[in-house]
């Protein structure tokens, strides 16, 4: 068995239903998944995999160290790959407390339970036991436009609440392989996209407020740069570094696929306006500049190298037939987007986007 925490969220969904469905998947190694179910986790996005019987679920806070003991102990897993996390930045400007707990002293509380976990096992289970934790870019800092792309021994420098608890996060793993010898590995992901993403990140976002003729909200002025990825290649990605990855290494993963903001916005409407016409013209013309991100970070960029090199990776979406699926699957998925937008949604968009928010409420 493997556990999966955040197996409910976005990266994790993905990750879960490509284990269960990829080739050669052994059918006696089930996943548990562990999720705490908060606005982002969605028991809906594992809807494909509900009936598999290699899925099993448990809604487990991370930060009960005492409860994910007893399931390790109860479920013996070969590895631990984890995703769960508080992940969106806008949220940890308006209210960091919540990542501090979950992203700090929730990666520190499931790494005593595996290191308790880790010392009783004996033999061949205890040599392929494996904590994999899946951090960000951002733990990197920012560049400027011409410097070169973060690779694994880039400085830290975090900028955001948010990416600095996952730079916490990173060294509590790092500390636990040197002093206690867990065998981890970390991965450092550029900016995913793809099915089951919330809508409060930008490429979801933009698709959902294009559909409803909303107000389509562009950050400063647009030019901030990311590497898209598409979520299916980031999860192959960690299937390899589980395999493969040597414990104690760091493995970034990234699109070799720069884009500025304005750009990814404008391809989303001209995609839009090729399969789902306006009548009312181009889905561009609610494009919106607002005012900036709080220490917005102006570029990252990923050199993946050394996951090529060693573990054979590459992506195999290009941003364009990425952002294409991307966005024929939210054009099939209303229902979801409606759902996981109800409720609390509304007061998110109201308190992020203040008076631009009304653009929002149709
Ligand atoms: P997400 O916000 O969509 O999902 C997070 C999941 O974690 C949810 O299912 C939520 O219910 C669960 N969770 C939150 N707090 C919990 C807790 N205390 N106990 C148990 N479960 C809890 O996030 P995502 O975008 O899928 O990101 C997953 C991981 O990948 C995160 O660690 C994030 O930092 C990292 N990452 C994300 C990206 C990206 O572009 N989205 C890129 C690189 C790395
Ligand atoms: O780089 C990896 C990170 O990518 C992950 O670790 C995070 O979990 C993930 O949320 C993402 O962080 P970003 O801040 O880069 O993603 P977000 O989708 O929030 O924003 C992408 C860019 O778009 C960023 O420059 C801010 C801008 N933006 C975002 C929103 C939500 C806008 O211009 N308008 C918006 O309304």
């Amino acid at each position: 068995m493997i556990f999966v925490t955040g197996g409910a969220g976005f990266i994790g969904s993905n990750f879960v239903v490509d284990w269960l469905h990829r080739e050669g998947a052994a059918i006696d190694e089930p996943v548990l998944v562990l999720d705490a179910l908060t606005y982002a986790g969605n028991l809906a996005n594992l809807a494909s995999v509900r009936a598999h019987p290699g899925l099993q679920f448990a809604r487990q806070d991370i930060c009960d160290s005492a409860a994910v003991l007893a399931l390790l102990r109860r479920h013996r897993p070969r590895a631990v790959v984890h995703f769960a996390a508080e992940s969106h930045v806008d949220r940890s400007i308006l209210g960091p407390g919540e990542f501090v707990r979950t992203n700090i002293e929730g990666t520190f509380s499931l790494l005593e339970a595996a290191r308790a976990y880790h010392g009783e096992r004996t033999g061949s289970e205890r040599d392929a036991f494996r904590f994999l934790h899946v951090s960000t870019d951002e733990v990197y800092g920012s560049l400027e436009e011409h410097e070169p792309a973060f690779t694994e021994t880039t400085r830290y420098a975090p900028n955001s609440p948010y990416a600095a608890s996952k730079a916490a996060s990173d060294h509590l793993v790092r500390a636990y392989f040197h002093t206690y010898g867990l065998p981890v590995v970390t991965t450092n992901c550029s900016n995913n996209y793809g099915p089951f993403q919330f809508p409060e990140k930008l490429i979801p976002l933009m698709i959902a407020n294009a559909l409803q003729g909303r107000s389509l909200p562009v950050y400063g002025d647009g030019q901030n740069v990311r590497d898209w990825l598409y979520v299916g290649d980031h999860c192959r990605g960690i299937r390899r570094v589980l395999e493969a990855g040597r414990p104690g290494e760091t493995y970034n993963i990234g699109g070799r696929n720069e884009v500025r903001n304005i750009d990814v916005v404008r391809r989303i409407c001209a995609m839009l306006d090729e399969l789902r016409p306006d009548g009312g013209g181009s889905y561009a013309r609610h494009i919106t500049y607002i005012k900036d991100r709080p220490g917005h970070d102006r570029r990252y960029a990923i050199d993946c190298t050394k996951i090529e090199r060693e573990l054979g990776w590459k992506p195999a979406e290009s941003f364009e037939t990425g952002l294409r699926k991307t966005i024929a699957w939210y054009l099939d998925h209303a229902d979801w987007v409606a759902e996981v937008t109800s409720g609390k949604y509304r007061a998110w968009v109201a308190l992020q986007y203040g008076d631009a928010a009304s653009a929002f409420q149709g």
